[in-house]
């Protein structure tokens, strides 16, 4: 499968690789609806894109939740960066025509202005480190290296097994589940401890993710928001599961357990 490619909604390579691409045969297939098959290469199209491949169908349609997640995280980046990156810079071009305003009229409260300024950088530059930090693919450094460095953090405990052995992709996925649980942690629990869990039981890796925070209720629904489903996606894709446990005023865990693989 490694000719297999994942194409967005305008028919550009998001990720995998084929020269055999042929934009206006995906094109087709995607307001079609169906799949369609020019030289060999299959295209299917899935939520926000097409999936192809030079395979038979059935081999392919295991592989689009796959091509989805990678097309949401792509939206969900895009969405990220706008929310932190643009306004941020939008803010600190407001605070310094204040500030050039004042300079002027009021020069006393200038530094108010500037004090903003160095405020909304600071953040802005932790939200664009944390973007960063979960594109970034460690599979090379692993799991236990990357959770170690990256998150080096006050208030952060890390329960590491040294028996937990997975295969790469086992190990790719629970890197990425524990990005997104750390970030739902940091973004949404206002917990004051949070522990990461990883151990072998048995035939399984297990991670666990928990915190203390303000807790939310899991089945809700969360429109718009893809988090917590891209975490349970990767899970079932490798045959493990995903279990969130949490209620208002209750702290939150999140459970993920995979085959090790
Ligand atoms: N650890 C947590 N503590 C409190 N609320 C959480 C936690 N994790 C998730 N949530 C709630 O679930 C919602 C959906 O999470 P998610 O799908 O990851 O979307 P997002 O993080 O982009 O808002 C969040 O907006 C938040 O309200
Ligand atoms: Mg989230």
């Amino acid at each position: 499968m490694n000719q297999a490619f994942v194409l967005d909604s305008r028919g550009s390579l998001v990720a995998g690789a084929d020269d055999r691409v042929d934009r206006a045969v995906a094109l087709r297939a995607m307001a079609s609806g169906r799949p369609a098959r020019k030289r060999r290469v299959t295209y299917l199209p899935v939520t926000g894109g097409l999936l192809g491949a030079r395979s038979r169908l059935g081999v392919l349609r295991r592989f689009a939740p796959l091509a989805e997640l990678v097309l949401a995280e792509r939206a969900r980046l895009a969405r990220d960066l706008h929310d932190s990156v643009v306004q941020t810079l939008y803010g600190i071009s407001l605070g310094a025509d204040t500030a050039a305003e004042l300079l002027h009229g009021n020069p006393a409260h200038a530094g108010e202005s500037l004090a903003w300024i160095k405020e909304t950088a600071t953040a802005g530059l932790s939200d664009i480190r944390g973007i960063i930090l979960r594109l970034r693919s460690d599979a090379d450094a692993g799991l236990i290296a990357t959770l170690r460095n990256a998150f080096n953090t006050p208030g952060l405990h890390l329960e590491l097994d040294a028996d937990a052995v997975m295969s790469p992709p086992v190990e790719e996925a629970l890197y990425r589940i524990a990005l997104e649980a750390l970030g739902n942690a940091a973004r949404h629990a206002e917990a004051a401890r949070v522990t990461v869990r990883l151990a072998a039981e048995g035939r399984r890796v297990v991670l666990e993710v928990a915190d203390n925070g303000v807790g939310f209720v899991p089945s809700a629904a969360f429109p718009g928001r893809l988090g917590l489903r891209s975490m349970r996606e990767r899970a079932e894709l490798l045959g493990g599961t995903l279990d969130i446990r949490s209620a208002p005023g209750a702290g939150t865990v999140v459970r993920a357990a995979l085959p090790a693989g």
